[in-house]
């Protein structure tokens, strides 16, 4: 799928084929999206997954999952839920990790890179070598790593021709249940599976105006959005017609009906 496309496609679906096992090799190309996401100092550890998978994974694991996430029924339908975590001890090969990129050519001697500079300066530096200072700090930036990650898995997803969508659950129960080592934090859960929802899913979801979000030059001037560029990502399939199409109500009915859940 074209990118555009794919960024305007991607729903949070909240409907699965239950009885429709995903291909494993799909859940591996959304795992190797997030993995080439972009990462402060390329300390990729920080960001890592357990994916639990319907008929593979234990019952009891599967089932204590879905509990941990609320009992959401999307949950207990989509047959793959991705458990994304940040793991804090994945920051401390943040030296090794700077090292590589300065042998890999990422990080040049031009701009001032070098290993004595990566010792005096980068790694005495909190806001770069994020262990050295606020554990706050860190915490957020992880969760931030992660979130990029997560981004691209759910694209790739939507590029595989799949369903997917992110859930929140209880983290500690989630640590637990998943036997996770103390420097482990789960974030959220992504599900993965074949729609049961049509691929409009009722039209793009609300969002707030753009000029109310992006801004030139100083906080609160508006970016402009000029007519002609939201024409060409709209032929592009990047905008789609918002939510709710004439025909979502009926079809949240028949949802309703097929998976024997209130109205
Ligand atoms: C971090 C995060 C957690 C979310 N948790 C839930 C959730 O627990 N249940 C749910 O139905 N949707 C959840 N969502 C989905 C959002 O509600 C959804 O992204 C939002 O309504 C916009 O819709 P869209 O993703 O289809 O554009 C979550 C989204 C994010 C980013």
């Amino acid at each position: 799928m074209e990118f555009k496309r794919a960024v305007g496609t991607r729903r949070t679906t909240r409907y699965y084929q239950a009885w429709r096992p995903v291909e494993k090799e799909k859940v591996q190309k959304i795992l190797h999206a997030a993995r080439l996401q972009s990462h402060h100092g390329n300390a990729q550890e920080v960001r890592k997954a357990v994916v639990i998978t319907k008929g593979e994974t234990p019952d009891a694991v599967r089932d204590g999952l879905i509990d941990a996430v609320y009992n959401q029924p999307q949950a207990h339908q989509a047959p793959v839920a991705i458990v994304w975590c940040t793991d804090m001890a994945g920051w401390e090969p943040l030296r090794p990790t700077l090292l590589k990129l300065i042998e890999s050519g990422s990080l040049t001697s031009s701009y001032g890179w070098s290993e004595e500079f990566v010792d005096s300066v980068v790694m005495k530096t909190p806001d770069f070598n994020v262990l050295a200072g606020d554990v706050e700090f860190a915490k957020w930036l992880s969760a931030f790593e992660c979130g990029l990650g997560v981004g691209s898995a759910l694209l790739a997803a939507t590029d595989e021709g799949l369903g997917t969508g992110l859930v929140t659950g209880r983290r500690e129960q989630i640590r637990e249940l998943l036997k996770m080592p103390e420097s482990v934090i789960p974030t959220q859960i992504q599900l993965v599976g074949y729609s049961a929802e049509s691929t409009e899913a009722g039209g793009q979801r609300p969002r707030p105006d753009f000029e109310d979000l992006y801004f030139d030059g100083t906080w609160g001037t508006s970016y402009g959005n000029d007519e002609s560029v939201v024409a060409e990502l709209s032929d592009a399939g990047m905008i789609q017609a918002a939510a709710p199409l004439p025909h979502r109500k009926a079809e949240l009915r028949a949802l309703a009906g097929m998976f024997g859940l209130p109205e």
